[in-house]
C-alpha cells in the first residue's frame, strides 16, 4: 500500500542505508549525532568519533553504534590513523567537527587569519585524503557549512571569506575524488548543544525569534539536517552542490 502520492510507505520500502557503513566525524551531538540515527532507521551501520569520550559512548549507546574513536579531528596523524585502523570499508563520511571564528580582522594576525581562512578547508581535506581509500564504490562525503557566512558584516569578521571559499573547495573536491561524491550542507541556526553553548541564556529569546520570522515557522532542527545528510549520502545524482538548510533564514535576517 502507498500513500495518496502513490508512493511506498516507509515501513514497507528497503531502508536505504541496509548493509553500509557511515562514518561520523564529530557524532556524539548535535548535528553529527542526528545523522548517526537516521542513517541506523536506514539500516546503517555507524561509527562515531569525537574528542570527549564519555559523550561519545554515551552517543554510542543512544544509537547502537558498532565502533568509536575519540581523537582531535584537526589532528591529521590521528585522522589517518583511525581511517588506516578500520577493519572494514565504509560507505559514507559526515564531517561535523571544526566552526567559525569570529572576531574583528583587524584583530587576527597573518597566521591567525590563515588559520581562519584554511582551518575548515584544511579538516574537510585531511578527512578525504584519509578516507578515500577506506571507500567503496558509491560512497561520498558530506561536509558542514553555513548561510549566515554569505552575508558581509563587521560582526562575522573573517567568516564570509571563509565560508564563500567552502562550495568552489566542495565543487573541485569532488572532481578529483570522483565517483566518490562530495557534497557541501550550508546551515543557518539549528538548535544543537553547539547553539545552546554560543547562545546562553538567550537561546530562548532566539528559538522564538526565529519561530516568528522564519517562512517556515519553526526552528531548524539537528534531526532536519540529519534527514538531508542522509539524502545527499543515498541520491546518486548528487555531487559537487551546496545544499541549504536554513527555513529561509537568510532571506529574513
Ligand atoms: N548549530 C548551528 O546552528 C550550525 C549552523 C551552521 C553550521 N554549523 C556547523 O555544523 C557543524 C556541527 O554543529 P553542531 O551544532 O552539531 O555542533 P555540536 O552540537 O557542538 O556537535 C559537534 C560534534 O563534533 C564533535 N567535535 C567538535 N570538534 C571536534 C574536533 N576537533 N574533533 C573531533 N570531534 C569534534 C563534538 O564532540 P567533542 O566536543 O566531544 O569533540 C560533537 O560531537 C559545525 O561545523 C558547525 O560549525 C552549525
Amino acid at each position: 500500500m502507498g500513500d495518496a502520492t502513490g508512493a511506498p510507505a516507509a515501513a514497507q520500502r528497503e531502508p536505504e542505508l541496509r548493509g553500509q557503513t557511515i562514518v561520523v566525524v564529530g557524532g556524539s551531538a548535535g548535528i553529527g549525532l542526528e545523522t548517526a540515527r537516521r542513517a541506523r532507521s536506514e539500516g546503517a551501520e555507524v561509527i562515531l568519533t569525537g574528542r570527549n569520550r564519555d559523550r561519545l559512548d554515551q552517543a554510542a549507546t543512544a544509537v547502537g553504534a558498532c565502533r568509536t574513536a575519540a581523537f582531535d579531528a584537526t589532528d591529521a596523524a590521528a585522522l589517518r590513523e583511525f581511517f588506516e585502523a578500520l577493519p572494514d570499508p565504509i560507505d559514507h563520511v559526515m564531517v561535523t567537527a571544526g566552526g567559525p571564528t569570529y572576531r574583528p580582522m583587524l584583530e587576527m594576525d597573518a597566521a591567525q587569519v590563515r588559520e581562519a581562512l584554511g582551518d575548515h578547508v584544511g579538516l574537510d581535506l585531511e578527512v578525504a585524503r584519509s578516507a578515500v581509500g577506506r571507500m567503496r564504490p558509491g560512497g561520498s562525503l558530506v561536509f558542514m557549512g553555513g548561510t549566515g557566512g554569505r552575508r558581509v558584516s563587521r560582526d562575522i569578521g573573517i567568516v564570509s571569506a571563509a565560508t564563500a571559499s567552502l562550495p568552489p573547495f566542495i565543487a573541485t573536491l569532488a572532481l578529483e575524488l570522483a565517483p566518490i561524491r562530495v557534497n557541501l550542507i550550508a546551515a543557518g541556526f539549528v538548535d544543537t548543544p553547539l547553539s545552546a553553548s554560543l547562545l546562553k541564556d538567550r537561546l530562548e529569546e532566539r528559538r522564538s525569534e526565529l519561530r516568528t520570522k522564519l517562512p517556515i515557522g519553526r526552528v531548524v532542527t539537528a534531526a532536519d539536517v540529519g534527514a538531508l545528510a542522509v539524502h545527499l549520502m543515498t541520491n546518486t545524482a548528487l555531487t559537487g552542490a551546496t545544499f541549504d538548510i536554513d527555513g529561509g533564514q537568510q532571506f529574513v535576517s
